[in-house]
Parts: structure tokens; C-alpha cells; sequence
């Protein structure tokens, strides 16, 4: 099972699969990682661990739509079973998201629905919520609106800044990427535009 991966920074969930993959736990091979921005570091994780590293850069392009048809090209070389969006912080025209629907995964900074886009550790303060994590979902047109399939849920304490947030969000990125992407490959995730499934039960 081949795995695609697209980052746009430090590639700590990339590291987080690569890591996974040398324990025999992500269910596929991780071919090739791609960045829109040529100076992130995932590119360099993705180097050390043997994987072809491209770098993409969007400003090379004059519109949305011809990015994404250089990206689908570059991408379908790959023939990916999954592609896995570790930090792509860039919108994808309905073209692209038509081409590769039900087999895209991202992995968002809050519990979805709540708090899709960005920001998502300051807005959760701010409300004063009491819970707050991360969820991993299947890539749909709407931005972070996919059907979700994995989350994690941490407590929200009164010393909790922006950055201690982040930090433990990302712990536990770390943690549900790897299984979320195991599942999909093992076939047990489905997609549909109502919700996720998960050996035929939704999810
Ligand atoms: C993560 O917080 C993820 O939820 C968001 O972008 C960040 C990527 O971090 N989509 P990293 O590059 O994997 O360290």
C-alpha cells in the first residue's frame, strides 16, 4: 500500500508516520513527500528516512488551478493508495478534492466541528472551553468539513496557554495519525459524504 504525504513545515506528524511505518505499524509505505514550501523541514525528515522529498512551490505558479494540476501530476507518478495531508496548510480547488475523494486524510488541531481553520488554540481559549484535542477526517471541498474518523480529547486546564496547547495537541496528533492511517489501508475506513465508516459501522 503506497502512501503519499503532503506538508507545508516541520513535518512532525510525518516524523510521527515514518516512525510508525519502522515499527511495521502504518499498514503502507510511505513513496514520496510533498512540499509547497521548499525550505520545510519535513523535507529533510523525509530524506533521512530514505523517501523521495519533492519540493512544489506554489509561488512558481499563476493560479490555484494550475498548482493543483501540477500537484495531481506529481502525485498520480506515485499511484498512492492514500494521501495524507500532515500540515498542508493550502486550500485545494474542487478539482483536486473530486480527484482524489475518499482517499485524502487530514489532521486538524481541535475537536471538529468546532473551530475549523486556524488559530484553533487561541479561539479555544478565548471561549473558555473545558475540552479541546485533535481530530484526523476525510478531505472534502469544505475546508476541515469532511466526515471525521479519529479524535482525541484532552482537558483544557486554567494554566493552559497557547503554547502549552499546542504542544499537547501535537502529542497527540502524534499519537491517532499513525492508526487512523493503519485503518484506512487495512480497508476498514470507508468514506461517504454523510459520514465516515469504520468496518461498516459509522463512525
Ligand atoms: C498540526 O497541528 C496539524 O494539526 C495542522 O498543522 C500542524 C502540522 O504540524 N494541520 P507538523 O508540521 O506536523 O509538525
Amino acid at each position: 500500500r503506497r502512501i503519499v504525504v503532503l506538508i507545508s513545515g516541520s513535518g512532525s506528524n510525518l516524523q510521527a508516520l515514518i516512525d510508525a511505518q519502522s515499527h511495521d505499524r502504518l499498514g503502507g509505505e510511505i513513496v514520496a513527500v510533498i512540499s509547497n514550501e521548499p525550505d520545510a523541514y519535513g523535507l529533510k525528515r523525509a530524506l533521512e528516512a530514505g523517501i523521495e522529498a519533492v519540493a512544489l512551490p506554489h509561488r512558481e505558479y499563476d493560479s490555484r488551478d494550475a498548482y493543483d494540476g501540477a500537484l495531481i501530476k506529481v502525485i498520480e507518478r506515485h499511484e498512492p493508495d492514500l494521501i495524507v495531508l500532515a500540515g498542508f496548510m493550502r486550500i485545494l480547488t474542487p478539482r483536486f478534492v473530486q480527484r482524489f475523494l475518499g482517499k485524502m486524510l487530514n489532521i486538524h488541531p481541535s475537536l471538529l466541528p468546532a473551530y475549523q481553520g486556524l488559530n484553533t488554540h487561541a479561539r479555544a481559549l478565548a471561549d473558555g472551553v473545558k475540552q479541546h484535542g485533535c481530530s484526523v477526517h476525510f478531505v472534502t471541498e469544505e475546508l476541515d468539513g469532511g466526515p471525521v474518523v479519529l479524535q482525541a480529547e484532552l482537558n483544557v486546564t486554567n494554566e493552559d496557554t497557547v503554547e502549552t496547547l499546542k504542544e499537547k495537541v501535537h502529542a497527540r496528533e502524534h499519537l491517532i495519525f499513525p492508526i487512523a492511517v493503519q485503518w484506512f489501508l487495512q480497508g476498514r475506513l470507508q468514506y461517504s459524504a454523510e459520514n465516515a465508516t469504520m468496518d461498516g459501522h459509522p463512525l
